[in-house]
């Protein structure tokens, strides 16, 4: 699959200016695990993207956390481990399937489908104070006593900040009005009859527009459709199709959102190495709406979005900001950081469109750990993942897997906006952070 995206990426820069394959992300966004049901949410000048999380190996659906990324340039996500997970509901047994996150009055509600211990799915609530979590069971029990799964939460600000959830599977969708302490609603259930709904519906708004986006029966695997209406509480008017059946997972599922004057639409497919219908990955493609607001039809792609704007990388970076990776994987630490680890020969870390300025860098600092016989070099390079070395950082043992040490590396030829890729020599050891240390 590497040499398919270069030569995707060689061909946009024939047609488009050799500067411009820099400036194109890789799809699958997430490749430390494999990731599934996308719902992104704008918070705090970020955007945040809340997925599930496909068990690495699994036969069958094998879901026991909910997993959370951010990004403030569209193509180098930021790691943040599970902030929900199965354990989180001690009345839930399985299945951490699709869930969505909303701010009201300071604290973060996490929506989100289980199966019970008793058997039967139900929509579970997380609450947090911050979007990052860890967030707690709000309600100690479903929310409805009918079931449902894939929840979606939309506040209607043209409607008293009304939150409305829909959700629903292999029958009608259904919705309701959630009263202001977000864990009990107003009124009953209303059915909606959308052509096609199998699942994952999501609710957002643009200009004078409702828009319910759904997962659909299409020619094999699910496809996506959507209708819009003049009201949040519908009725709805079936509007096309969004994304055909493609790819090799069953599943597909939309999360669409606009985010520093981009519009950007996130679902999930096989595409990762290993990938398929157990083991799926969310992708991003940018769009734009259709002078009449409707939602042009997008094909899954490799490149995924542009970068909306370069990395500083004169600050703290961690180094799980990944814009794609080989052969790590991430952990978390006792009081909950994240850290890269499992590295081991030849595995690197891609982050994209690092503007290093005109003067460029004189060193870098890595942090590193390494318990007892670990050891290697983390290589800098520009461009690609075999191009030109600006450091070679020499890790040795620090005495434990996780006890960190600073290591300062001199930089050579490392001016203006690269691509950074980390080349990992050796293994065994673990990386927290790195930032580059200006030229006088
Ligand atoms: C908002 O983001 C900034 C910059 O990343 C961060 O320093 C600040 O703590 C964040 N504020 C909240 C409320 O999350
Ligand atoms: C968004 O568009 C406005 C108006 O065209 C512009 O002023 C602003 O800089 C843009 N913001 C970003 C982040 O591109």
């Amino acid at each position: 699959m590497f040499g398919t995206t270069k030569s995707v990426l060689a061909a946009a820069g024939l047609l488009l200016g050799s500067h411009l394959p820099s400036a194109l992300a890789d799809n699958p966004i997430i490749q430390t695990l494999y990731t599934t049901d996308p719902a992104p949410v704008v918070y705090n000048d970020t955007l945040w993207l809340f997925t599930g999380h496909d068990e690495t190996g699994a036969s069958n659906y094998d879901m026991r956390d909910w997993r959370l990324y951010s990004t403030t340039d569209m193509v180098n996500w930021r790691d943040w481990g599970s902030p929900m997970s199965l354990k989180t509901f001690s009345w839930a047994k399985a299945d951490a399937w699709a869930a969505q996150v909303i701010e009201q009055d300071g604290k973060f509600y996490y929506y989100a489908t289980v199966t019970k211990n008793s058997g039967g799915y139900a929509v579970a609530i997380g609450v947090s104070d911050t979007i990052e979590g860890p967030y707690t069971d709000a309600l100690g029990k479903e929310l409805l006593s009918n079931g449902g799964i894939d929840p979606t939460v939309f506040r209607d600000e043209n409607d008293g900040n009304k939150v409305y959830m829909y959700w629903g599977h292999n029958s009608p969708a259904y919705h309701i009005v959630l009263n202001d302490d977000m864990i009990s609603y107003e009124g009953s259930i209303a059915q909606e009859n959308l052509q096609n709904f199998v699942e994952g519906p999501w609710l957002h708004k643009r200009g004078d527009k409702w828009y319910l986006t759904y997962s659909s029966f299409g020619n094999g695997n699910e496809d996506i459709k959507y209708a819009t209406s003049t009201s949040p509480a519908g009725p709805w008017t079936f509007a096309g199709q969004i994304m055909a059946s493609q790819g090799n997972s069953f599943t597909n599922h939309a999360g669409i959102i606009d985010y520093k004057n981009g519009s950007y639409f996130f679902y999930h497919n096989g595409a990762l190495p290993g990938g398929g219908t157990y083991s799926r990955s969310v992708c991003v493609e940018e769009f734009e709406y259709n002078a009449d607001g409707s939602i042009p039809l997008l094909k899954m792609t490799s490149e995924g979005a542009a970068q909306i704007e370069p990395l500083n990388p004169y600050q703290r970076v961690e180094a799980e900001t990944i814009a794609f990776s080989s052969g790590l994987t991430t952990a978390a630490a006792g009081d909950g950081g994240i850290y890269v680890t499992s590295i081991s020969q030849g595995d690197y870390i891609k982050v994209k469109g690092v503007d290093f300025g005109a003067d460029g860098a004189a060193s870098v600092d890595v942090s590193v750990a390494a318990a007892q016989g670990a050891s290697g070099t983390i290589e800098l390079r520009v461009g690609s993942q075999d191009g030109t070395v600006i450091a070679s950082c020499e890790v040795a043992s620090t005495g434990g897997a996780t006890t960190w040490e600073t290591v300062n590396c001199p930089v050579t030829g490392a001016t203006d906006q690269q691509d950074l890729f980390f080349t990992f020599q050796g293994g065994d050891y673990n990386f927290d952070w790195w930032q580059f240390n200006k030229a006088e």
